[in-house]
């Protein structure tokens, strides 16, 4: 496995791939890298040629300065497991490479999706994966690119962005690996104690309990029913929302097609967010 430290690097690195026209397979990530993250770079590696693993945490998507600064850091444990997941380059940029004076990025029009959930709690975040992405994409010139389904909001913003743009990558979505607990495996479980990663599983139960009372209730029902179990526990609630999965407007007194539950939370300090698709 190559370490590309710079761009220079990564281009030197990516050169024998462009020359040779493989196909490229990329999974970007902020890094404290787990078997979620490790599920993407596997995929990668079948479909693709060549797989490519950015590890940047990136400041212009944290709208909370604590956050970024508490978001955990383990560069040789990611080197490691990149290296035994079969990954060919791991690109570890710092600011100044992807941001570099003078860059300029398109801008993207977000609409409703930047207002709604992650949009709505976390001002400015999505501009930020946006310009990340772009640039990243710009730099490794993917053929796919993968995404987890963790992030349900920010696959269907990254999917708006390339339509908009029209970007010639596919974006592949990747489902969510789970604990055997149920608790969605994230980067931020590193902040929690055994005891309230035990509390977190309620998310689990919450999601899988709206799943199998769909046939029961109204999406606003559920709705209440699901607040409820969240808010009797220890978590701190911030939004528990049934969308359309593909326009991501709420649902509210009939079903669509095709309809997710996401729901955001505090576990102490950490906030987690997860999501399960309803049908
Ligand atoms: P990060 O949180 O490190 O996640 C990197 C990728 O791994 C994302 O596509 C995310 O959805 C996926 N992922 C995380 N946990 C997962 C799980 N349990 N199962 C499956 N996939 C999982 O998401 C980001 O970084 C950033 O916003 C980024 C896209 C890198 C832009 O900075």
């Amino acid at each position: 496995m190559i370490i590309a430290n710079t761009v220079e690097e990564l281009r030197v690195a990516c050169q024998n791939a462009s020359e040779n026209g493989l196909s490229v397979g990329f999974v970007p990530t902020m890094g404290a890298l787990h078997e979620g993250h490790m599920a993407l770079v596997q995929r990668a590696k079948k479909e693709c040629d060549w797989v490519i693993v950015s590890v940047f945490v990136n400041p212009t998507q944290f709208n909370n300065q604590d956050d970024l600064k508490l978001y955990p850091r383990t560069p040789e444990k990611d080197s490691a497991l990149l290296q035994n997941n079969g990954c060919d380059v791991a690109f570890f940029p710092n600011v100044d490479d992807v941001y570099p004076k003078g860059l300029v990025i398109p801008t993207v029009e977000l609409g409703e999706m930047e207002k709604v959930m992650e949009g709505a709690f976390r001002p400015g975040h999505f501009k930020g994966v946006v310009q990340v992405v772009w640039r990243l994409f710009d730099l490794v010139k993917p053929t796919k690119a993968y995404f987890g389904l963790k992030d349900f909001q920010q696959v269907a913003v990254i999917q708006h962005m390339v339509r908009t743009l029209e970007l010639p990558v596919e974006i592949v979505p990747c489902p969510t690996l789970r604990e055997p607990s149920g608790l969605a495996m994230s980067s931020r479980n590193m902040r929690l104690t055994d005891e309230q990663k035990e509390e977190a599983v309620v998310i689990f139960r919450t999601l899988s309990f709206m799943k199998e009372k769909t046939s029961a209730h109204s999406p606003s029902e559920l709705t209440v029913l699901g607040s409820k179990m969240i808010e009797e526990s220890s978590l701190k609630l911030e939004y528990l929302q049934i969308v359309d999965s593909v326009s991501l407007k709420p649902l509210v007194d009939h079903w669509s097609e095709s309809a997710t539950v996401c729901i955001a939370a505090y576990c102490g300090e950490v906030r987690l967010i997860d999501n399960m698709t309803l049908f």
